[in-house]
């Protein structure tokens, strides 16, 4: 089978240059690229599922990322992926304690639709460290993440932050 198109799921809460590294190099790969966001991801997300959309898709804009489409799921992600007849999903690895839980995914993954291939990106070393809730920890108290993420998802991060502390951005 030759693989042609992939889904790049997550919870993009918010979307980071770390995740922005992985589309660039997946597009390369692929002959298309569909970003795919939990609409109820395992943690609480700061972000609704329709502004991690809109952040996201803003957010390839601003950095000049085109012909990538964003969309949002509910369930489980290979009915997503089965729903969409891609033929694989895409994952970052930054560090070693990603793969414990990367690893008993994609193995869910495989047994639940043996065609889909799990493929692994490592990260780039510089967002190795880079997650978006760190990203999150630091704008909450005021921090600059300007090398974390794109301009307007910081400016989205900021509005947030100040509609939950009942201020006007
Ligand atoms: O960015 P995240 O939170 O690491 O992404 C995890 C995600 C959303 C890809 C994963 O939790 C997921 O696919 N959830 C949907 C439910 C599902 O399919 N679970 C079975 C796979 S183990």
């Amino acid at each position: 089978m030759t693989i042609t198109s992939a889904i790049y799921p997550g919870s993009f809460d918010p979307i980071t240059y770390g995740h922005i590294d992985i589309v660039r190099r997946a597009k390369k790969l692929f002959s298309s690229l569909l970003i795919a966001i939990v609409a109820n991801p395992n943690k609480t997300p700061l972000f609704s599922i329709d502004e991690r959309v809109a952040i996201t898709e803003e957010a390839l804009k601003e950095v000049g990322i085109t012909g990538v489409e964003v969309i949002s799921y509910d369930g489980l992600l290979i009915d997503c992926a089965k729903s969409y007849g891609v033929d694989a999903i895409v994952r970052g690895l930054r560090v070693n304690s990603d793969f414990d839980y990367e690893f008993q995914m994609a193995l869910t993954n495989r047994d639940l639709d043996s065609d889909i291939e799990t493929v692994f990106f490592m990260t780039a070393g510089r967002y190795s460290f880079l997650a978006s809730s760190i990203v999150k920890e630091v704008k909450r108290y005021g921090g600059d993440v300007s090398s974390f993420v794109p301009k307007c998802v910081e400016q989205a991060l900021v509005r947030k932050f100040a509609e939950l502390n009942g201020k006007a951005a």
